[in-house]
């Protein structure tokens, strides 16, 4: 009797953690990252050392400061978003932003990396960090003008 119980209890518990793993993996990358919050501050983050890059700096002169505010709430927005977060997107498209900047393939691969030091920076497990920069991949060939 008293072994069919803990056989039982043991066969719930194993249920109850199974469940929650499973349910665990099957939030958004938004609830994964943190939510809003954190996204706010990996933007924050990563926007300013594009800012402070030399290489970088020249794409943002001459903003002001308004301007880098809606800025920065659309690549909030952008990431909330793509991330599978509840906010809507209302910037324009990724190519219509970007072209004419004459970003090229070297201007990208700085601001990955950049990217990545802000991913690290928040200590990101592994599986998020990768998710999250699958989704900015994406984007390249909006951005990237040959
Ligand atoms: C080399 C990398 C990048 C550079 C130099 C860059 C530069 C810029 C600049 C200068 C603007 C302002 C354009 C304007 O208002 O006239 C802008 C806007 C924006 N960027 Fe980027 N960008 C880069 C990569 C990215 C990436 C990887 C994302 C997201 C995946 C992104 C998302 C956005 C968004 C959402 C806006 C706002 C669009 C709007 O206001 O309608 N950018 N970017």
């Amino acid at each position: 009797m008293k072994n069919t119980f803990g056989k039982s209890l043991f066969i719930a518990l194993v249920c109850i953690l199974a469940g929650s793993a499973v349910s665990r993996s099957q939030e958004s990358l938004y609830k994964r990252l943190g939510g809003y919050d954190a996204i706010a501050a990996v933007t924050d983050d990563f926007v300013g050392r594009l800012i402070m890059n030399k290489d970088m700096s020249r794409f943002f002169t001459g903003t002001s400061d308004d301007s880098r505010i809606r800025i920065r709430q659309h690549i909030i927005d952008f990431f909330c978003m793509k991330t599978g977060g509840p906010c809507g997107y209302t910037g324009r498209s990724m190519k219509d932003s970007h072209k004419g900047l004459k970003i090229s393939e070297s201007d990208w691969n700085i601001a990955a990396g950049l990217l990545v030091e802000t991913l690290d920076n928040f200590k990101l497990p592994e599986k998020e960090k990768n998710e999250f920069l699958g989704l900015v991949i994406e984007t390249k060939s909006d951005i990237v003008e040959n």
